[in-house]
């Protein structure tokens, strides 16, 4: 019986992957204590109040210095950290689009073609996140110099329960959209943010080389059957 051959392709660097979690940390932290401060309303002791904003605001400095990295890493980082992979600039990303919602559409089924690093599709999304989290960084640093009476009725108030949900609303897709590439794909694309490699059979990754030419330049280093 022929076996079936993967290479391990390097996708992501060390920064990129550090910086990944860091924020998946302290974005967890910011949630679940603005999900408190929610639902809570005016129902908390006035020290475990202090004590939430402290924890809040600390995690979010942590956040945003996080976010700061990243979004410095798409100008200074390698290519496949770059504005440029996550952008739709060339016709190879717009097919790729395309191909992603036909895709879903089918729901799920068929064949797509394999990523290196970001998937056209979802490339703008993490734009559009990195914009919304920073402007939520930039509201909840506004209303922390608020004298309380101020801070309920201030427009950052309202922008910062709005980027919140949106937020929200994209870390459950986000982490869907990862569950259900995966269980199709099989990249092994979480441990891939883990240790920089995705998996890729003979095919895809003759495909690959195709596409991105210094793939070969020390890109693939593992072969396992
Ligand atoms: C909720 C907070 C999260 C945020 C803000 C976030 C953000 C991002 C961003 C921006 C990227 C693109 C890589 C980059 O350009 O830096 C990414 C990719 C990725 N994330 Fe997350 N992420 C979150 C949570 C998670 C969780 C909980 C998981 C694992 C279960 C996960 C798994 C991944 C994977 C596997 C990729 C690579 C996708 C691919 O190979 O195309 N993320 N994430």
């Amino acid at each position: 019986m022929e076996r079936q051959r993967y290479n391990l392709v390097t996708a992501w660097d060390p920064v990129l992957r550090f910086l990944h979690w860091w924020n998946v940390l302290f974005m967890s932290v910011q949630v679940a204590t603005g999900a408190i401060f929610m639902l809570s309303g005016d129902g908390l002791g006035k020290g475990l109040e202090a004590r939430l904003v402290f924890i809040h605001a600390a995690s979010g400095f942590f956040f945003g210095a996080g976010l700061f990295g990243r979004i410095l890493w798409l100008f200074v980082g390698p290519p496949s950290a770059s504005w440029r992979d996550i952008l739709p600039l060339t016709p190879v990303q717009w097919r790729s689009i395309g191909e992603t919602i036909r895709f879903y559409l089918r729901g799920f089924k068929g064949a797509l073609s394999p990523s290196l690093s970001h998937n056209a599709f979802a490339g703008p999304v993490y734009a559009a996140f990195f914009i919304i989290a920073a402007v939520q960084v930039a509201s909840g640093s506004v209303l922390l110099g608020l004298p309380d009476k101020l801070r309920a009725k201030s427009f950052s108030l309202e922008l910062h329960e709005t980027g919140f949900a949106l937020i929200l609303a994209y870390a459950g897709a986000h982490v869907l959209a990862v569950f259900i590439h995966e269980l199709i794909e099989r990249h092994a694309i979480v441990a891939a943010m883990i240790h920089g490699r995705k998996t890729f059979t003979e095919a895809q990754t003759d495909e690959l080389v195709e596409r991105y030419a210094n793939l070969n330049d020390g890109g693939i280093d593992e072969r396992k059957d």
